[in-house]
């Protein structure tokens, strides 16, 4: 038997002998298709490629794709467990000519690859071609020798493939597979196509034209999409009918049967089938992004997660069933797809928190559903408002509460229930509006109800397409912004981040036809509603558009490892200084990242280089940086640090990166924080931390900067430059500079002693001013002197040593500075102090400097005046008065 891995890489290999690229599967979130919810055909990431918008360095290629058709046009979640081919994840596999091959090389490579390769037997396959294409019809004939009866020709849309609304489309051919007379059912185009008997494995798209929104056009070259769903060619590789006994699903089935001791059998078949396909599902999403929320895609997945945690319920689960069945999935499709391997801690902790929340209401609910229906029988129905009940108050969402109830073919009162929910939004709309919000806040309240939360792709991709759901100028609502007008854009989806946690907004562009479109910032506004600030550069921007949206990568890349390195100074301040440093405030912007926190002293010059060289540590690490999302208490419970007073949702964002080396965390993750922001893949990409300064925001509260990668390079090229600059000067090396400095001073130092003494000398031992000139002021011998150049506060010294040198007598010293500000001191032998007073004498000699007071003692005082130039006439007011004593 030919398991699905084999199934897969046979084709796979196929068509790479023949010249096709194996490409990896796209996405489940589609990046350039805003109007899936997700990936719906293998086609979906070759969509601009068909169309010429796209050229990529080969024109044939091969996939094997992730479909997730759950929720959007597609929707297969309510058949799945009741019937033998309906999933909500399966694989399609493909291959695909861009203008090279067309359908008659397409009807080859298919024939040749189910009949040689898998060998299937030829006379068990017919096909269907589009009513209208003779040549496909032709084709068939001639390469597969089919007879004309097992060429059915069908006239409706079924043979004629489009994506959806818009995009590329063309007729196609299906290959039908035969199991049988014993099973019922008849040829497609009869009436009874819908039995099992005939079973479509392959469909062959003759790309040709591109849907528009005007009508119709051809491609640029005729081009080729085939998908096969590999479920069930290996159902029919497999000898089995049913899509859940492929091998594949035996061992996830055969995993959820050991894990509930109950076996796959009666009524209990139906619940593991349910689980097997929801646990693939939602494990492909939440690894691709998606987590489970109430809004858009992560609502879906939140409807398929809690579908499949009724059934293990149901099954009888003591315990959460579906995080336990992960390692089997990772075992059966990892190799395939990397991405699961690498989410596997991710899926598994989201399914647990996910089941373990759940279940906290599910009994109750279960509770209230059965006495809600207690009387009712077959063909009655539940009211919409207890189902609207079991959707707000137990979490039940709708067609959960209607899959509870098929096997007893009670139905749900659908209007009845959406009326509830209109009354609710009415009633918050009305709380809101009454709560005072300012009008600038009114029109995006009244936009989130109208359209929902902004899908946010940011922490995935850079680039996306998105469709212009409203748009808003000046606080209200508009129809247009033409060139050169500003405004606001809200779209379905975005991987714009919108700013908050300290995180700056994103900017970069919006692309349409013959439209251009900046991103000046993006905010989050009533509470999930992204908000582009935008200008329109040319053409112009009406809703419905779909738009390329790009992010400004470059300055994105620098938000990111800033944002990452705050959590590690962050954690490194902590490691350093205590646990007492709480998270103040922070700013993340490209070019730098700030980080505020409490601690009640500046940090010394080794704490900071310890902070730093630990935070760097961890970028050498070059570890992964890892996301989950956890109940905010379990998050807590776990040491991951949250803001105080900062409102958390019920679930949060948990990022942890590194492993600690040393202290009592050693062994242990490093950082673990609540945080919404966009973060690096690994530490490395960090670069580099440099702290660039330290200091006091408020009491208690320092501040710390810091840059990384370039900025921080370039911060440390221009600091190591003029230390190069300064050892040009000191004609030394940077190693020596220091002492040299050093030297230089204390040299400085020891000429500016040397130069004091000298000028004190000049000033007071004669020389070139004639002498001390001591004259006679009445009784007094008076020596007075204008000083220049010696410093206010050696004056006293000096005059003291003029005490000595007179015996007895006065002394008045001015000095006058070079901004020509005076400084006089007055000074009397002990033996005049009965006299005369140094305090009137230099109150008057200051009152002349056009300053005034002045103080001291009796023999000693001092005083400043602002005019240096009247020191002569203030000596000379000193010598009159003491010769009037
Ligand atoms: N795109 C085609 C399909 O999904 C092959 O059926």
């Amino acid at each position: 038997m030919t398991g699905v891995n084999e199934i897969r890489s046979t084709f796979l290999d196929y068509f790479k002998k023949n010249d096709h690229e194996v490409v990896e599967s796209g996405p489940l979130v589609p990046r350039n298709d805003p109007t899936l919810m997700f990936a719906n055909a293998g086609m979906n990431q070759f969509k601009n490629v068909f169309t010429g918008l796209e050229k990529r360095p080969y024109s044939r290629a091969a996939t094997a794709q992730k479909v997730v058709r759950a929720g959007g046009k597609h929707n297969d979640l309510d058949n799945v467990g009741y019937t033998a081919r309906h999933h909500t994840f399966f694989e399609m596999l493909g291959n695909f000519s861009f203008g090279d091959y067309f359908k008659d090389r397409a009807i080859e490579f298919a024939w040749d690859l189910i009949t040689k390769v898998y060998g299937l037997p030829a006379d068990r396959l017919l096909v269907t071609v589009y009513a209208e294409d003779t040549d496909a019809a032709v084709y068939w004939k001639k390469i597969a020798g089919l007879s004309d009866d097992r060429i059915i020709r069908i006239p409706t849309s079924d043979n004629f493939w489009s994506m959806g609304d818009t995009g590329p489309c063309g007729p196609c051919s299906e290959i039908f597979y035969d199991h049988g007379e014993h099973i019922w059912g008849g040829p497609p185009g009869s009436a009874e196509e819908d039995g099992d008997r005939f079973v479509e494995i392959w469909n062959l798209v003759f790309m040709q034209y591109e849907q528009t929104g005007e009508g119709r056009i051809d491609l640029p070259r005729p081009s080729i999409d085939t998908g096969m769903g590999l479920e069930r060619l290996a159902t029919v590789l497999q000898g089995v009918h049913n899509n859940y006994d492929i091998d594949l699903f035996k061992a996830l089935i055969s995993a959820s049967e050991h894990e509930t001791g109950v076996d796959a059998e009666g009524d209990a078949l139906g619940s593991h089938r349910v689980i097997a396909d929801h646990l693939r599902s939602t494990s492909f999403l939440i690894a691709d992004g998606v987590l489970p929320s109430n809004e858009g895609r992560g609502y879906v997945l939140r409807r398929i997660m809690r579908r499949a945690m009724r059934h293990a319920h149901l099954l009888g689960a003591a315990e959460p069933l579906m995080h336990r069945l992960v390692p089997t999935l990772v075992r059966e499709m990892g190799r395939a797809y990397p991405e699961l391997q690498r989410a596997e801690d991710l899926v598994r902790d989201t399914l647990k928190l996910e089941e373990i929340r759940f279940r906290k209401t599910l009994e109750r609910g279960l509770g209230l559903l059965d006495s809600a229906t207690a009387d009712l029988s077959a063909g009655g129905q539940l009211d919409g408002e207890t189902a609207f009940k079991l959707y707000d108050t137990y979490g039940f969402p709708l067609d959960l509460t209607q899959d509870a109830l098929r096997a007893r073919d009670i139905s749900v009162d659908t209007a009845g229930f959406n009326a509830a929910m209109q009354r609710q939004k009415a009633e918050a709309r009305a709380a809101w509006s009454g709560s005072g919000s300012a009008a600038t806040e009114a029109v995006w309240f009244a936009l989130k109800e109208k359209h929902g939360a902004t899908d946010f792709l940011g922490y995935e991709t850079e680039t996306a397409e998105g469709v212009v759901a409203a748009i808003a100028a000046e606080d209200k609502e508009v129809a247009k912004l033409s060139a050169g007008e500003s405004g606001y854009v809200v779209l379905n989806q975005t991987p714009f981040y919108g700013e908050s946690g300290g995180q700056v907004g994103d900017t970069g562009e919006m692309l349409g036809t013959d439209l251009r479109v900046r991103v000046t910032n993006t905010q989050k506004k009533a509470e999930g509603l992204f908000v582009h600030s935008v200008v329109v550069e040319e053409g112009e921007l009406v809703p419905g558009l779909a738009l390329e949206l790009k992010v400004d990568r470059a300055r994105r890349t620098a938000i990111r490892a800033n944002h990452s390195a705050t959590h590690l100074v962050h954690e490194a301040l902590r490691e350093v200084l205590g646990s007492h440093v709480v998270q103040k405030g922070s700013l993340v912007s490209p070019e730098r990242l700030r980080f505020d926190f409490a601690h009640p002293k500046p940090l010394a010059e080794e704490e900071l280089e310890t902070v730093e060289s630990y935070a760097n540590e961890i970028v050498l690490q070059n570890a992964p940086v890892e996301t989950r999302l956890m109940a905010v208490d379990e998050a807590i419970e776990a040491g991951a640090m949250a803001l105080f007073g900062e409102k958390y949702g019920d679930e949060v964002r948990v990022v942890s990166m590194g492993t600690a080396l040393h202290g009592d965390k050693a062994d242990k993750t490093y950082s673990l924080e609540l945080c919404g922001g966009t973060h690096v893949r690994r530490t490395g990409d960090i670069g580099l931390v440099t702290l660039v300064s330290e200091g006091a925001v408020a009491a208690g509260v320092r501040r710390i900067e810091a840059l990384t990668g370039s900025e921080a390079r370039a911060y440390l090229e221009s600091q190591d430059r003029r230390m190069r600059e300064i050892a040009g000067i000191l004609k030394t090396g940077a190693e020596e500079a220091p002492a040299r400095v050093a030297q230089l001073v204390e040299e400085r130092r020891k000429l500016e002693r040397e130069l004091a003494d000298a000028r004190k000398k000049l000033a007071m031992g004669g020389g070139g001013e004639g002498g001390a000139p001591v004259k006679e002021a009445g009784v007094f011998k008076l020596m007075a002197r204008k000083v220049d150049g010696i410093n206010p506060k050696d004056l006293k010294g000096m005059a003291d040593e003029a005490k000595v040198q007179l015996g007895s007598g006065v002394v008045v010293l001015i000095s006058v500075a070079e901004d020509g500000k005076a400084a006089i001191v007055t000074a009397i032998t002990q033996d005049l102090t009965d006299k005369v007073s140094a305090v009137d004498l230099v109150r008057i000699g200051s009152e002349a400097l056009g300053g005034r007071g002045g103080g001291g003692r009796p023999d000693m005082a001092q005083a400043g005046g602002p005019d240096g130039s009247k020191a002569d006439a203030a000596i000379a007011a000193i010598e009159a008065h003491l010769a009037g004593l």
